[in-house]
């Protein structure tokens, strides 16, 4: 069964061809994906509207592009896959619109996708899958998570952060330091030249006794800092970025540590954008082999938002028979949707 997934949520559209078999793990035959990083650069942050227009533009040459590369053609396609939610409304439309024409016009099914489960289940494209069951790191733009995780659609949120996320986090430290947007990785990269024990910043929950995180007093912090050092700032810049890396890994490992003895669990499954920091993998991978526990993550291309994740969420829904595709064209999209609640019943919607 061959599944086109269509991502267009936020700032990069990407189109993937996963085929699925009646068992194994998917196989990914194709993605290709365009990144608008270039175009939000020059407002700081997503532009909504710019988003929107720009998803348009590129998802019908990408499934173009895909479709060449696997040697496939729409008539090849089973099952169009497409992101439901979380994310911008008007960019999910886009997707959204577009995968629900194509099933129509193709007489496919098709299945909405919570953009989290795609994270989630990503790692499952790589080289070297988990199994089931694992507590997952879920580390985002939007969304800091730890999840146990016993199969697809089967998952428990252990913790979360109760005000900004991870990527979050990186991203508005990173603005604060004029390191532009996306914040994350350019503060990544600072972070390798300079000293994380420099400067003392908070790390929040870190002994609550909860598997909660906050990273919103963080920017005050770095702020305050930035303050303090005036005039020197320039040239401890790369201290006060590997100092706010620290702490932010610190919290992140501590808690996955402890989600791992609280679910007596052996295997760690790390997914979403912040997934591909450097300094978070090595101290994970340090942790976990002094704890005997398997650690997992995504390729590195496909930490941050794709069409592949999607394709293969769609797979393994499938397989797994937690769903099926329907031709249920008349798409909605929720842009505020908790993963594991219903996005049919409105009661545990936000949107
Ligand atoms: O998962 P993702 O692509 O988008 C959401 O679904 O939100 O994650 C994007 C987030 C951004 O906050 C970005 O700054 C962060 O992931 N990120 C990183 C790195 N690469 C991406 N944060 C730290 N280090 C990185 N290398
Ligand atoms: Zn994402």
């Amino acid at each position: 069964m061959l599944i086109l997934g269509i991502e267009s949520s936020c700032d990069e559209t990407g189109v993937a061809l996963v085929e699925s078999k009646a068992a194994g793990v998917p196989l990914l035959r194709a993605h290709a994906l365009h990144s608008q990083i270039e175009m939000h650069q020059a407002y700081g942050g997503v532009v909504p509207e710019l988003a929107s227009r720009d998803h348009i533009r590129r998802v019908l040459p990408l499934t173009r592009t895909v479709l060449e590369q696997s040697g496939s053609t729409l008539q090849d396609v089973d099952v169009v896959a497409y992101t439901r939610g979380p994310g911008l409304a008007g960019a999910l439309l886009v997707g959204s619109g577009v995968a629900c024409a194509l099933g129509a016009a193709l007489n496919k099914p098709v299945l909405g996708i919570h953009h989290l489960e795609g994270h989630l289940l990503s790692p499952f494209l790589s080289a070297d899958p988990p199994q089931f069951p694992f507590v997952a790191l879920l580390v985002s733009g939007g969304h800091t998570q730890l999840m146990q995780v016993d199969g697809v659609g089967r998952y428990t949120i252990l913790g979360e952060s109760i005000d900004d996320a991870a990527g979050e986090a990186f991203d508005k430290s990173a603005k604060l330091l004029g390191l532009g947007y996306p914040g994350g990785p350019a503060l990544a990269r600072l972070a390798e030249q300079g000293d994380p024990a420099a400067f003392k910043l908070p790390r929040p929950l870190l002994h609550s006794g909860t598997l909660d995180f906050s990273f919103s007093g963080l920017k005050t912090a770095v702020l305050t800092q930035a303050k303090k050092l005036g005039d020197e700032l320039d040239a401890r810049k790369a201290d006060l970025a590997a100092s706010t890396q620290a702490a932010i890994v610190d919290v992140l490992v501590k808690k996955s540590l402890s989600a791992l003895t609280q679910t007596g669990m052996k295997r760690l499954v790390v997914a979403g954008g912040v997934g591909a920091n450097r300094s978070l993998r090595e101290r994970l991978n340090t942790a976990c082999s002094q704890h005997q526990v398997r650690v997992h993550y995504p390729e590195l291309d496909l930490c941050t938002d794709n069409g592949a994740m999607i394709a293969m969420a769609a797979a393994m829904r499938l397989q797994a028979g937690v769903e099926h595709a329907n031709r249920d064209y008349a798409f909605d999209v929720k842009p505020r949707w908790l993963l594991g609640s219903d996005p049919n019943n409105h009661q545990t919607m936000l949107s």
